[in-house]
């Protein structure tokens, strides 16, 4: 089979990097090549991108500019990373990509959905995931999960981290809208749970997906 490329969305707090790792591993274990990447970041360029867009203070960036800096970290992140691999046949796991954007600087920085998809189709074309899974989960229940994730790792919290409920009920939203608009890509995951649990859940829309892989993937 192709290179598939499939990438994890959704709120903070959601438990989507350490579900993307099981994932891979899971995927590994069946002899596929799984890269695991992130963004905004992924490559050396895009982190020192991300640098710039999650430190600081909350008006920082206006809309636009923090929307052009994401799509600079991406194209970097597409061009060097995410394209080769697939190309050689890997399957690509993104700890978010292009629907953060639509989520966080098109529904919830007013710039809106469709400024936000022109940029896309100017520097991305019609390049997208095969398979999107979003994270949903309770707002206030994964914000208390971020302040105790930062606090004992004695971390600070990012400019988004900062924004506030009323912030990431939006984001939940437009996460839920984007997947509603494009229900052959986008799945909801209910990310609350074990992990085992939501593991599975994830197993179960990647063999319904592929079902190939029914019975072969730990946990499917
Ligand atoms: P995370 O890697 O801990 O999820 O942090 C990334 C943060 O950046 C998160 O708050 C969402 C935000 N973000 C955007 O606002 N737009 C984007 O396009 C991406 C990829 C991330």
């Amino acid at each position: 089979m192709a290179g598939q490329f499939i990438t994890f969305e959704g709120g903070e707090g959601a438990g989507k990097t350490t579900q993307a790792k099981m994932l891979a591993d899971a995927l590994e274990a069946v002899g596929v090549e799984t890269i695991l990447t992130r963004e905004p970041g992924g490559t050396f360029g895009a982190e020192s991108i991300r640098k710039l867009v999650l430190e600081g203070t909350d008006d920082r960036w206006s809309g636009m500019t923090e929307l052009l800096l994401m799509y600079a970290a991406r194209l970097d992140h597409v061009e060097k990373l995410i394209k080769p691999a697939l190309e050689r046949g890997a399957w690509v796991i993104s700890d978010r990509f292009s629907d953060s954007s639509l989520a966080y600087q098109g529904y919830a920085r007013d710039l809106g959905a469709d400024t936000v998809r022109q940029v896309h189709d100017v520097v991305m074309g019609g390049f997208a995931p095969d398979l999107t899974l979003v994270f949903d989960m309770d707002v206030f229940l994964s914000l208390k999960r971020v302040e105790q994730r930062a606090s004992e790792q004695d971390e600070s919290l990012s400019r988004f981290d900062k924004a506030g409920q009323a912030f990431h009920r939006t984001i939940r939203e437009a996460f839920l809208d984007i997947a509603r608009r494009d229900p052959e890509r986008v799945k909801i995951v209910d990310a609350d749970g074990s992990k085992p649990a939501v593991h599975a859940r994830i197993l179960g829309k990647l063999t319904e997906k592929y079902p190939e892989f029914a019975g072969r993937l730990s946990g499917a």
